[in-house]
């Protein structure tokens, strides 16, 4: 039994409970973070830190810990459970109120979770190979840069595009692709590589911003620019990233072939560099 933190406690997962009158529970009513772990290191913690923050302030949701209090809680529950490469999961929800009322309570404390399970084996391999993704519209709230517990929207269309036999669902806004259900989007236009800019219709993903970092330090052309749905459509490339997916190719949109169907030359680059950083982190020569 993987071992999880509950408000100040380590305790196996099975025997982790909070009150049904938690918020979290009863309105969604908290935000969260998943973090990778390399041969034990938390992958880019500072960076996952600093969006808890943002999230933390965008639903006025006081951080209950310092970033030193974070940081030692996840170590060691880190090095409580095993394996070398895991995910962390954390949330923090505006806590229990004695009774049900939309408008925050009084002198509540956030419920403060996390629990750590072993890199799914798809964590590297989803990367190497293409997967299939398909368009719907984007019928998120207009906060989508916080990184807020209540899923809803972003469960029912995940589990539309898994009807139809994708990985991932690609959301469109106002004729433009925002992000994927649960991930960034990147396309490659004319051998430029385009991802939307941050803003409040898609999370600022840490994955999506250390690309943007290989990117920059490597030579290859970028640009922070809208997707419109055409780009999309006549994309050389297309990838979706994210923490448990790192860096993914698309090589079918809406049953059509992207490029020639495998993952294209840019990716191929792109994965490489993101592994190059991986071996680094793990060597301790990257955070
Ligand atoms: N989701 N956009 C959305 C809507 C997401 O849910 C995620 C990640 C991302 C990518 O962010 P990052 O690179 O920081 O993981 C973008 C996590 C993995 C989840 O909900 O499980």
């Amino acid at each position: 039994m993987s071992t999880a933190f509950l408000n100040g406690t380590f305790l196996p997962l099975d025997r982790a409970q909070v009150s049904v009158m938690d918020r979290g529970f009863l309105f969604g009513d908290g935000v969260y973070e998943v973090i990778p772990v390399y041969a034990g290191k938390l992958f880019r913690l500072t960076h996952h830190l600093k969006r808890l923050q943002n999230s933390l302030d965008g639903v006025r949701i006081g951080n209950p810990l310092t970033d030193f209090e974070w940081t030692e809680i996840l170590t060691e529950l880190v090095a409580r459970n095993t394996g070398s490469d895991q995910d962390v999961y954390l949330q923090v929800t505006r806590g229990a109120a004695a009774r049900r009322d939309h408008a925050f309570p009084v002198d509540t404390r956030p419920t403060v979770f996390a629990m750590s399970t072993p890199a799914s084996a798809m964590r590297d391999i989803a990367s190497e190979i293409g997967i299939k993704a398909i368009t719907l519209p984007d019928i998120r709230w207009q906060k989508c840069d916080i990184k807020a517990i209540t899923l809803l929207p972003n469960v029912l269309l995940r589990q539309q595009a898994i009807d139809a036999a994708s990985a991932e669902a690609i959301l469109i806004k106002n004729g433009h692709a925002t992000e994927g259900a649960a991930s960034n989007i990147f396309i490659v236009h004319n051998g430029v590589l385009v991802t939307p800019p941050k803003g409040p219709s898609l999370l600022p993903g840490i994955t999506r911003d250390l690309v943007l970092e290989l990117a920059a330090a490597n030579g290859i052309p970028f640009r922070e620019a809208g997707i419109t749905e055409q780009d999309l459509e006549q994309a050389e490339e297309v990838w979706v990233t994210s923490s448990t997916r790192e860096i993914s190719p698309v090589t079918h949109l809406n049953d059509e072939i992207v490029g020639d169907g495998q993952p294209g030359p840019l990716w191929q680059r792109m994965i490489q560099l993101y592994q190059d950083y991986k071996v680094a982190l793990r060597r301790g020569e990257a955070s």
